[in-house]
């Protein structure tokens, strides 16, 4: 799959000022199926912004964004919601676990969105990659920032998609662990997925084939060519 990205922008209105704030001008990106792409910049450049563009859950103020020959802003709800949940695979920058869930359930829960209901093979293996075999049946309440993580990180690889967004996957994880969820990530991209990575984690960028740097609103290439 190619993703691409051509003229983004995106403005936010914001409570107490006039007029919008623009946090994303003239931005494009191409996410290949077998490479893994890493953006970096500080806070508050637009990384998760582009991030939620690029995977369907926010839409720009202008600008395209196809998956393949599918320009996603023409989908319907319904269609996109389902291009998401059967493509893609997407690890959020804060925590979202449904917490009545168990780790297990938790995991599956976008597969039980697209009708294949309870791959508990799929799970099992999950949990042991993620270092979550023990975990499988406790709530998330009881679970720490790390295993957390690694049970968001868990749930977005669950219908094998062909496109993963990863928003500071490493945040709340030890060197080690970090290293195992790079190693996932760039094992996803050897097997065809297009890989996104948001981080600060300097790990990072021995796993990536291209990086960008967010400033003021776009991207500059710092290593590699898509
Ligand atoms: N829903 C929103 N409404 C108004 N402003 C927003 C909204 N979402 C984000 N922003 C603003 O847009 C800017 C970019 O936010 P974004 O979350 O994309 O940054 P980021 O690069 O991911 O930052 P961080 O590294 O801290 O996660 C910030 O100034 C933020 O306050
Ligand atoms: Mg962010």
């Amino acid at each position: 799959m190619i993703i691409t990205a051509r003229n983004i922008s995106k403005s936010y209105k914001r409570k107490g000022i006039s007029g919008e704030v623009q946090v994303l001008c003239s931005t494009d990106i191409d996410l290949e199926s077998g490479k893994v792409c890493l953006i970096n910049g500080r806070s508050g450049s637009g990384k998760s912004t582009l991030l939620n563009i690029l995977s369907g859950l926010l839409c720009a103020s202008g600008g395209t964004v196809h998956y393949d020959s599918t320009d996603v802003y023409k989908l319907s709800d319904t269609e996109l919601s389902l291009l998401r949940c059967r493509q893609t695979g997407y690890i959020p920058q804060v925590q979202s676990a449904v917490g009545t869930l168990t780790v297990r359930e938790n995991i599956l829960l976008p597969s039980a969105v697209i009708g294949k209901g309870k791959d508990r093979f799929a799970a099992d293996g999950l949990l042991e990659r993620f270092g979550l075999t023990e975990l499988a049946d406790a709530r998330p309440g009881s679970l720490s920032g790390g295993e957390l993580r690694r049970l968001s990180i868990a749930r977005a690889f669950v219908n094998s998609p062909q496109a993963i967004f990863a928003d500071e996957p490493t945040n709340d994880l030890d060197d080690e662990n970090s290293r195992l969820v790079f190693e996932q990530l760039r094992k996803a991209a050897d097997g065809g997925a297009a890989v996104v990575i948001v981080s600060h984690d300097r790990l990072a960028q021995e796993y990536a084939d291209v990086v960008y740097c967010m400033q003021q609103g776009s991207l500059s290439r710092e290593k590699g060519r898509i």
